[in-house]
């Protein structure tokens, strides 16, 4: 069974006297169609967001403003990822448990996803995620 993979994705950079601008288009950057766009910021210092799998949901985390760190874990193997700049994101593939700590003051983490909000795609329970990756319950592995 191949193991679903997170990745760091370096996006265009137009370096501007007036400010640098990046853009993201779903066909060409990033591996999904984008059905949703959320962020989160005010985060207070020593946060955690995430602490969850989902069942389909692919997404792509970007620090728009200040940096995190992203912990990921595919069931088999973990990574952390820092994220600083807002030239760079981070690919999450489905079933993979996410926590996002570590954020800096001010810091704005934007995410894309490939599907609308929906509760029913949460894994969140730790245990229930580690025996669901193990069995192979994911897009186009069940
Ligand atoms: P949740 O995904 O649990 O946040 P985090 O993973 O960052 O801790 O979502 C927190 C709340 O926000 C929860 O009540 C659901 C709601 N929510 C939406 O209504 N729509 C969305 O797109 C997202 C991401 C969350």
């Amino acid at each position: 069974m191949s193991q679903l993979k997170c990745k760091m994705i370096e996006l265009p950079k137009i370096l501007d006297r007036r400010g640098n601008l990046t853009f993201i288009e779903a066909c060409c950057h990033i591996p999904f169609n984008i059905k949703r766009v959320y962020y989160l910021y005010d985060v207070p210092g020593g946060a955690l967001r995430g602490g969850h799998a989902h069942r389909h949901l692919q997404q792509f985390v970007i620090a728009a403003s200040g940096s995190f760190t992203v912990r990921t874990d595919n069931g088999f193997e973990k990574e952390d990822f820092y994220l600083n700049r807002s030239y760079y994101g981070l690919y999450v593939p489905t079933m993979t448990w996410r926590e996002i700590d570590n954020f800096s003051s001010g810091s704005v983490c934007l995410v894309l996803a490939s599907e609308h909000y929906d509760q029913e795609d949460y894994i969140r329970d730790y245990h229930e995620f580690k025996q669901l990756a193990a069995e192979g319950i994911a897009d186009g592995q069940s």
